[in-house]
């Protein structure tokens, strides 16, 4: 296991520093991540979040879509000590890039910019058939007055910007995502289970580059044995001691 200080001296020594953050960042925040006991796939039916049923049942996949987005983004959510720490990297310098799976809006909420949304994001849903957007309260709206799925001028039902099971992610920030495990020193996986591809693969890609892997996680992940530095530890203790260090040492 390792500890803040050894994390903040392999930072502060990098000259790339690359983060991927998952669901973990989270939960401090109140948002409950996915596949802890009691995790969001213990409440919904991961079944009901594909394209393929977007497509087929765009009326039950809204409905279902709309109660799991509840979770996201009722106002009480805001950003915790984790996203502070990152922001606070970011301004210090040391960190190039944030890739996040997160869609619920609290690392440009907390101040990180170098922002790669591997998943999407969660606040506005688009027309697959002319591209016309709207803010997912509005899609909301329309839902619960009855109109099922909100459907485009032109005839398209519009999709959440949000990823689906089954749809590719975004190929501009796929493609980013990439470029930056190949070239990172210090890649660091926080509050993910690293189990879902192809975000998942980013380590192994940074490792395979020569990059020291840090991952910080309440549970193992697969990465266990081949990271050089492990944590099993609240991101949002862990992190913000991380960045604390960090400034020391930069401050010299
Ligand atoms: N500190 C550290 N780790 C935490 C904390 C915390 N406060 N809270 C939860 N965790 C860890 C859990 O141990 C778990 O391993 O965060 C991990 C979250 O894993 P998942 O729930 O699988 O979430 P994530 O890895 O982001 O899922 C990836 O799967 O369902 C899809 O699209 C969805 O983006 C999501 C993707
Ligand atoms: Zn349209």
């Amino acid at each position: 296991m390792t500890d803040p200080d050894t994390v903040a001296a392999a930072i502060a020594d990098a000259d790339e520093v690359v983060v991927l953050t998952g669901a973990g960042l989270s939960t401090a925040s109140g948002i409950p991540d996915f596949r802890s006991e009691g995790g969001l796939w213990d409440v919904f039916d991961e079944e009901a979040f594909t394209l393929r049923r977007y497509r087929a049942q765009p009326e039950r996949f809204w409905s279902d879509w709309l109660s799991l987005h509840e979770h996201f983004f009722d106002s009480g959510v805001a950003p915790n000590p984790a996203h502070d720490a990152l922001a606070q990297l970011e301004q210090a310098g040391h960190l190039d890039a944030l890739l996040t799976q997160n869609v619920d809006g609290l690392h440009p909420a907390a101040g990180s910019e170098s922002i790669v949304h591997l998943h999407g994001t969660g606040t506005r849903a688009t027309c697959p058939d002319c591209g016309a957007s709207m803010p997912v309260e509005a899609a909301r709206e329309r839902v619960e007055s009855g109109e099922g799925a909100p459907t485009c001028d032109c005839g398209g039902v519009y999709k959440p910007d949000t990823v689906l099971f089954g749809e590719q992610l975004p190929p501009a920030a796929m493609q980013e995502a990439r470029r930056r495990a190949e070239t990172a020193d210090v890649f660091l996986a926080a509050g993910s289970s690293l189990t879902v591809d192809p975000a998942g693969l980013l380590p192994d890609t940074a490792l395979r580059n020569g990059a020291t892997l840090v991952v910080v996680n309440l549970d193992r992940t697969k990465y266990a044995g081949r990271a050089d530095h492990v944590a099993r530890e609240p991101v949002e203790e862990f992190l913000p001691a991380v960045a604390a260090r960090v400034v020391e040492l930069a401050d010299g």
